[in-house]
């Protein structure tokens, strides 16, 4: 008889045999194809980290120009995309504008169909060329806000940024963007790649992963949480007021979003070391020194109070508000940022497949009698 574990959350439950990347708790490190992410995040640019997780090694020079011409060639949407952007109530949402037009995407490509390895390479390049455009253009159009044409003088992050705020960043923020957008790209069995997995391994096409991945980094336990702490540090709006608030909501019995992990349980997540660094950074730059001051007691009071670390999300909030992103897009930059991970993951799962097919473990009733509808109450 088969022996059958039920783990909750599939805490430390090793789901899938990868190349990709690996956290190593200890060594206080995420590895991507080989290398540190930290050390690649600050050095490479975007485009680099990207060809790296689609082919499996950094791009030379040629192979870099090719990649980032066809990025370039990509960041266009077709015309019906647009129209429906427009039809939509200005109330929506930059999440749900993704995970409904990423399926819209499928349609007008015609190699959606086709899973071999060189069409996904081509589906992932025009995914990760067009989620910026979607998400820029989408903001700007609920918003009643002229769009911001992409700039091809820009490298892919800088010119989202550009996209976004409608203004060139210096070469600061530039950096500071570009990383947060490397530290983002890939993370292991995250809950929205474990979803792009999962929908890859009914050979579904990298359109559906990604629509998959997208709907389950939108909550707040996940992707979100950088919106939700940007959320609460405007809440708390004063450092004094900090200890005031979290202990409060702490007693509330409340999550204090930006907080906590699955896999680094007792240790800060070492991209919100990164994301730390520049908030002071770029708070000093600009004159806004309260944001990080205020984090940084907050973080004090959670490992006192509750030996709980900060994860990236935390620091990535109110970088990103410091950078002049909407706080509503927050986690549709997470997305863009993630979908070159997203898709070396579909990708892999397409290349050696086992169709996900856990168990439940069932504590509902047995031995109930139909009963015709007429005799019941
Ligand atoms: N605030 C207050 N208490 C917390 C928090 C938090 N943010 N996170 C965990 N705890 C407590 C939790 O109540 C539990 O306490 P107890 O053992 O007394 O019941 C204990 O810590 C363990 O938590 P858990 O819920 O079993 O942990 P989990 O591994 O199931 O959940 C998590 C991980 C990230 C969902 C959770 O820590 C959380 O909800 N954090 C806030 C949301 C957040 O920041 N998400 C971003 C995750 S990282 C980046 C990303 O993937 O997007």
């Amino acid at each position: 008889m088969t022996t059958v574990q039920y783990v909750p959350g599939l805490e430390n439950v090793i789901a899938a045999e990868s190349r990709i990347s690996a956290i190593d708790v200890e060594a206080h490190s995420i590895v991507v194809m080989g290398y540190d992410l930290s050390e690649v995040s600050l050095k490479a640019s975007y485009e680099e980290v990207a060809h790296l997780l689609l082919f499996g090694h950094l791009p030379n020079e040629l192979e870099l120009r090719n990649f980032s011409r066809q990025l370039e060639d990509n960041r266009s949407l077709p015309r019906e995309v647009y129209d429906w952007l427009r039809l939509m109530p200005s109330s929506i949402k930059p999440m749900d504008q993704l995970r409904i037009a990423i399926p819209m995407l499928a349609v007008f490509d015609p190699e959606v169909e086709d899973n071999s390895h060189e069409a996904n390479i081509r589906k992932a390049t025009r995914l990760i060329a067009k989620l910026p455009i979607l998400i820029a253009h989408g903001y700007r159009i609920a918003r009643g806000r002229e769009l911001v044409s992409p700039d091809p003088s820009l490298p892919h992050a800088q010119n989202f940024l550009y996209m976004i705020t409608g203004k060139k960043a210096n070469d600061f923020e530039g950096k500071v963007f570009e990383t947060s957008m490397n530290l983002y790209v890939e993370h292991e069995l995250a809950a929205s790649t474990f979803a792009a997995r999962v929908v890859a391994s009914t050979f579904c096409d990298i359109y559906g992963a990604a629509a998959a991945a997208v709907s389950a980094l939108k909550g707040p336990l996940h992707g979100r949480a950088n919106e939700k702490a940007m959320e609460m540090l405007l809440q708390i709006g004063q450092v004094d007021n900090s200890e005031r608030w979290i202990r409060a909501s702490l007693e509330r019995s409340e999550r204090i979003m930006g907080f906590g992990h699955r896999v680094y349980r007792r240790g800060l997540d070492p991209r919100a070391d990164i994301m730390k660094g520049f908030l002071k950074d770029l708070g000093e730059r600009i004159g806004q020194t309260k944001w990080y001051e205020m984090t940084v007691r907050i973080e004090e009071l959670m490992r006192n109070e509750r030996n709980l670390y900060p994860n990236v999300d935390y620091y990535v909030g109110p970088v990103y508000y410091l950078l002049g992103i909407p706080i509503e897009l927050d986690t549709a930059v997470f997305a863009a940022a993630r979908m070159a991970g997203w898709a070396a993951h579909a990708i892999e799962q397409h290349g050696n497949n086992r169709i996900f097919r856990p168990r439940a473990l069932y504590t509902g009733l047995r031995g109930l009698r139909y009963t015709p509808l007429e005799q019941r109450s």
